[in-house]
């Protein structure tokens, strides 16, 4: 499984691109308004730092407006991704842009048969929300699982990106699930790393060497 960052946050996404496995970055009207900054300059910052897939989300709801605007973002850079939300023209927008070439993720996935359509549609990524349904009651994990197994079974292309992951062992159930990317906020990727034996055990290995050099 790959990992993007979730983050709109330009020292986020360059202390992450330093590790060199970080493969890609979502974004989303809430987090480019985050950050106060124009959504076309702020992407092209990001291309600059990570090779790989930048989704950038489309605010239009309407099919031309979409499409419009997926057209102009996708001529930035190769790299960038077109964010639609699930709706009616939502999937419209993407068969246009899935026959035009153009990279899209289906944003605001939240059943097995939205990311069916999606897939239908010949959509790059799906987002499932695995936070935000576990906040209703019900389980975003699970969803993972429902996704993976349709696309496998109809040998849909269609990559299934974890979205709203909040903590680390969200990160690990939808690995375990078959998600082919999490796309996770700095916080959590960071305490991905920690464990409290790792800590000790790197104090205990330097404790012992500092003894033997007395
Ligand atoms: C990513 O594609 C989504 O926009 C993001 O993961 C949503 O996360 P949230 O539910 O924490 O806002």
């Amino acid at each position: 499984m790959e990992i993007f960052l979730d983050t709109a946050n330009i020292e986020e996404i360059k202390k992450g691109a330093s590790l060199g496995i970080i493969s890609g970055v979502t974004t989303n009207p809430s987090l480019i308004a985050r950050e106060g900054r124009d959504l076309k300059e702020v992407v092209m910052e990001i291309v600059s730092l990570i090779d790989g897939p930048i989704s950038a989300e489309v605010i239009s709801l309407d099919y031309e407006g979409m499409v419009r605007e997926a057209e102009e973002l996708s001529k930035l850079h190769p790299n960038i991704t077109i964010k639609i939300p699930m709706t009616w023209d939502g999937i419209r927008a993407v068969k246009t842009l899935s026959s035009k070439g153009i990279k899209t993720n289906v944003t605001l996935v939240f059943s097995a048969n939205q990311a069916l359509l999606a897939a239908l549609a010949g959509a790059t990524f799906v987002s499932p929300f695995v936070g935000r349904l576990d906040d209703t009651g019900h389980d975003g994990v699970y969803l993972i699982e429902e996704i993976k197994t349709i696309y496998e079974n109809y040998n849909f292309k269609t990559k299934i990106i974890a979205a709203s992951i909040r903590h680390p062992l969200h990160v690990t159930q939808v690995a375990k699930a078959g998600a082919d990317i999490a796309t996770v906020p700095f916080k959590v990727l960071t305490q991905m790393f920690a464990h409290p034996q790792t800590k000790e055990g790197i104090e205990k290995f330097l404790a012992d060497w500092q003894a033997m050099k007395k």
